[in-house]
């Protein structure tokens, strides 16, 4: 009996495996919106991703329970490790290998090197005939526009820049949310005063790397944010304000203790959760978290922009990208594409994933408070809108593991100046071709 999963362990897989298709069959699944009836013989595709926490996976669920009522059937192909960090790896492996998946989460610039190599299905024609240019954002569209081609299906939009607060003892303390850096310490101030922390905080790289660029933005502003990470300016970097940004992350990251916890983000969300910590700053996928585990945005949590970010959506789109291979599914591979970034599967999906539709022409009133102020912010033509380098938007993942590595490094040695840190950005961000 020792080997043998407990019951409950059990249970997401029997719903997966045997549940789901099944009530999908019969005409529906309880929760998922606007699913029909299946059709008889479901054509498989392998999907690559990196969705395993509770709500990611409930998330990839939904999509899978709408492929299946279209004829796709979705099989699952999910490597554990926040950001994608292992999951890019096995993909360029089972690419090499003469392998690769049908469906693959592939994000922002890291879309460009997967089309250059030709290893990516345009998307074209279900792009036409569904009218993304119309009904998407132009900011997504360009993000999946590369040489004139559409090369990936979009799924949504997640906000960076999310502080998520714990409502209970924020109430206990009868503070409001913070708006300023200064509102920031006086919270955290009188929290650990109470022996609560006040953040929740891993320490894994591309989590505090999550942190900084919120930070960053909030002391830069937009205009310097686009010069540090869309046009890379080296020389940027030595800016006062990117020195502001090391200083105040390093205080973040000491509200914490002196002891290094690398935890994934569902643990640090856990302990938002749990009473244990009152904030965390996180991306908005952290929030589909809390609400998986029962949460209600409206009185367990509430979520505010990172102080200083207001009016500022600093994105992370979720795109899948078609592979080509000798199996040749492109006609299935289409109707992926086509279902995914419809409004049934776009609203079904975002709402438990935590992100928020990647169209523009839909009603998005039923979603909870924080993501109808994140799609109204990304809407706004006045909001600045600004690409996340540690989710692979704005560099390539080369580039974006050194700078992660960098801030760790930055944060693991107390004797490390916040200026030897700019320098060292300054170095491992230079644009390719730069003469700055
Ligand atoms: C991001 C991705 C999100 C979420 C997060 C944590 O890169 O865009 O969908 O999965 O990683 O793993």
């Amino acid at each position: 009996m020792k080997d043998s999963l407990p019951p409950r362990a059990l249970l997401p897989t029997l719903l997966r495996t045997l549940l789901f298709p099944l009530l999908a069959w019969l005409g529906g699944i309880p929760g998922v919106v606007g699913v029909g009836p299946v059709h008889a013989q479901a054509l498989p595709v392998d999907v690559l991703h990196w969705w395993t926490s509770a709500s990611e996976r409930r998330a990839a669920d939904q999509l899978s329970a709408h492929l299946l009522a279209n004829g796709v059937q979705w099989k699952d192909a999910a490597i554990p490790g926040g950001g994608g960090m292992a999951a890019v790896k096995v993909l360029k492996s089972r690419v090499l290998m003469g392998d690769p998946p049908d469906v693959a989460q592939l994000i922002g610039t890291t879309l460009t090197d997967w089309a250059d190599g030709g290893l990516v299905l345009p998307l074209n024609t279900v792009a036409t005939r569904q009218k993304w240019t119309q009904g998407l954002f132009p900011t997504v569209m360009d993000l999946v526009t590369y040489k004139g081609e559409v090369v990936a299906a979009p799924l949504g939009i997640h906000r960076i820049n999310t502080l998520l607060y714990n409502r209970r003892l924020f109430a206990r303390l009868g503070l409001p949310p913070p708006k300023t850096w200064d509102e920031f310490e006086v919270v955290a101030r009188k929290l650990s005063g109470m022996g609560i922390k006040p953040l929740a905080w891993s320490d894994e790289p591309w989590q505090m790397a999550t942190v900084f660029e919120s930070v960053l933005l909030g002391e830069a502003g937009p205009a310097l944010y686009r010069e540090l990470i869309v046009q890379r300016k080296s020389t940027a970097w030595m800016d006062p304000r990117v020195e502001q940004a090391l200083t105040r992350l390093r205080w973040l990251r000491n509200t914490s203790g002196d002891v290094p916890v690398e935890r994934t983000w569902p643990d640090a969300a856990r302990e938002l959760w749990n009473d244990g910590a009152a904030m965390m700053i996180m991306g908005d996928w952290a929030k589909g978290e809390l609400m998986a585990w029962g949460a209600s945005a409206e009185k367990d949590f509430g979520c505010v922009a990172v102080p200083g970010t207001q009016h500022m959506h600093l994105y992370s789109v979720d795109t899948f990208a078609m592979l080509l291979s000798a199996r040749q599914r492109e006609a299935t591979q289409e109707k992926v594409a086509e279902v995914l970034a419809g409004a049934p599967a776009q609203l079904a999906y975002n709402r438990i994933k935590g992100s928020v539709p990647v169209r523009r022409d839909m009603d998005v009133s039923s979603l909870d408070a924080c993501a109808r102020d994140s799609w109204a912010t990304f809407a706004a033509p006045r909001s600045a809108r600004v690409p996340s380098l540690a989710h692979r938007m704005a560099a390539d993942e080369a580039t974006k593991d050194a700078v992660a590595q960098a801030l760790w490094r930055y944060l693991s040695n107390p004797r490390m100046e916040a200026t030897e840190t700019q320098r060292r950005l300054a170095a491992v961000i230079r644009a390719p071709n730069a003469d700055h």
